[in-house]
């Protein structure tokens, strides 16, 4: 049997972080961002996401990062201090597998422990059941849609907010 191992993500694994993200920016739709960000801006954001005490976690199967995710700020005002926003992306090779759901729901025991009380899940393309599918599974509840907010490989996307209590 294959051992998962979570743990906090450290700066040397920036380079499989960047490379998994890379390949959902290039391939698909969970995120809106068109360039993926070099190996400089990822391990940028990671420094941010320490720093405001929050998890950011890596998925270790026989020494290979298969996954990562990670809770920010949901919006940066001061208001929204206590709502954390999650990002969960696993490499094409191990999908399906139970990886996004062992990270998510550690990232939401680390953000509760932290303070947060709000996570929010901005989902791209009503079509990412994968996402929808392990945001519900995770006690989120659909609380909104953004009608055709993006636009990429062509065709207009939306946006599907979900949102669960910490
Ligand atoms: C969405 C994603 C994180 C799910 O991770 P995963 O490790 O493949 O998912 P898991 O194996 O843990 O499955 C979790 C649940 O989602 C379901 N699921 C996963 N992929 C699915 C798909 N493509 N379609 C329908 N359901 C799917 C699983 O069946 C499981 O639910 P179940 O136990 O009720 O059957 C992963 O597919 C991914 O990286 N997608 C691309 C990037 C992305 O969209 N990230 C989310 C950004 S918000």
């Amino acid at each position: 049997m294959t051992v998962l191992m979570l743990r906090p993500a450290t700066l040397d694994d920036m380079i499989h972080v960047q490379a998994i993200y890379a390949h959902h920016v290039r391939t698909g739709t969970g995120s809106f961002e068109i360039e993926p960000p070099d190996l400089t801006e990822m391990k940028r954001r990671m420094g941010e996401v320490i720093e405001r005490n929050l998890p950011f976690l890596v998925s270790e199967v026989g020494g290979f990062i298969a996954g990562y995710a990670y809770a920010n700020l949901y919006r940066p005002r001061a208001a929204y201090r206590f709502t954390c926003e999650d990002s969960v992306y696993i490499d094409p090779a191990y999908q399906k597998q139970g990886i996004g759901q062992a990270l998510l729901s550690a990232l939401i025991e680390g953000s509760a422990k932290s303070g947060f009380k709000q996570m929010v899940a901005v989902i791209g393309g009503s079509d990412n059941l994968g996402s929808i599918r392990l945001h519900e599974r995770n006690g989120f509840e659909r609380v909104g849609l953004l009608p055709k907010v993006g636009f990429k490989f062509d065709r207009w996307l939306d946006s599907v907010l979900m949102q669960r209590a910490l």
